[in-house]
């Protein structure tokens, strides 16, 4: 099925109606959001709320229930994980899954396994390595020996080895001292600059919206608001999410 929006050309990522459910236990409820090409998105919520389960959803870990996922205007529910990945849907997992007893260097080379990651392997190595100069420096040593922060800035450059035109990151700031935190910012910045388009999950909402262009907001698996980053600052159904105000 294809889904036009009315100037004709469709998005990059639409989310339809989504219902998800793990067995009997339904844990989210009609929601849909959109990511245009080079737009930094932010899906924000409390604990439980649902927004690692959206995500998954997207790169396929977990199946749709109901409602529809799009890729440029076609549907690409049931489609296997691996075919996101060509489609240019890159997933950084929750808390930095890096494969811990292989190198730094290994970790950013098995981002790049797909066809048109692995043509532009070596290029897409020096990018990442610019970006993150620590990765370079750290290059031979295995990932578990890496700080958290640095663990995942190679979690988030082994996403970008895959050349996603959309990375979803799900909570890159958790746990990060400020230095790094700043760092990471800056990160989002140059990926935003190459026209990547970014979704990430936050739970600082301040943080996140001072990141993003738009964001929406899950309140136990429904979208309780959506709408640009600024006016969700001190809209008072976010201030009722977060503060229970
Ligand atoms: N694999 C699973 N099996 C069963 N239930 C799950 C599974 N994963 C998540 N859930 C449940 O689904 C709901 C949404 O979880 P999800 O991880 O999507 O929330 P979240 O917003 O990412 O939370 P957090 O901020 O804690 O990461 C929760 O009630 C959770 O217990
Ligand atoms: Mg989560």
């Amino acid at each position: 099925m294809w889904s036009m929006p009315t100037w004709g050309v469709p998005m990059l990522l639409e989310v339809k109606d989504l219902e998800v459910a793990y067995g009997d236990f339904q844990v989210v409820w009609g929601v849909s959001l959109n990511i245009d090409e080079g737009e930094v998105v932010t899906l924000l919520g409390p604990n439980g709320s649902g927004k690692s389960t959206v995500i998954n959803t997207v790169s396929g870990l977990v199946p749709v229930l109901r409602g529809d996922i799009l890729v440029d205007g076609a549907s690409i529910a049931g489609q296997p994980t691996h075919n996101r990945a060509h489609l240019g849907i890159a997933h950084v997992l929750e808390r930095r899954r890096v494969f811990p007893y292989l190198t730094v260097q290994q970790n950013l080379i098995l981002g790049a396994w797909h066809r048109d990651a692995k043509a532009a392997r070596d290029e897409t190595y020096e990018h990442v390595c610019d970006m993150f100069p620590i990765l370079r420096d750290r290059s031979g040593q295995l990932a578990h020996t890496l700080s958290g922060g640095e663990q995942q800035m190679l979690a988030l450059a082994r996403g970008l080895m895959a050349k996603p035109r959309l990375l979803m990151v799900d909570e890159p700031f958790l746990g990060l001292a400020p230095q790094i935190i700043e760092q990471m910012k800056q990160a989002f910045e140059d990926i935003r600059s190459t026209g990547i388009a970014i979704l990430f999950i936050e739970q600082n909402v301040r943080l996140a919206l001072s990141m993003a262009d738009r964001g929406y907001v899950l309140e136990s698996g429904r979208m309780a608001v959506s709408g640009k980053a600024k006016s969700l600052m001190n809209h008072k159904t976010v201030r009722r999410v977060f503060l229970g105000a």
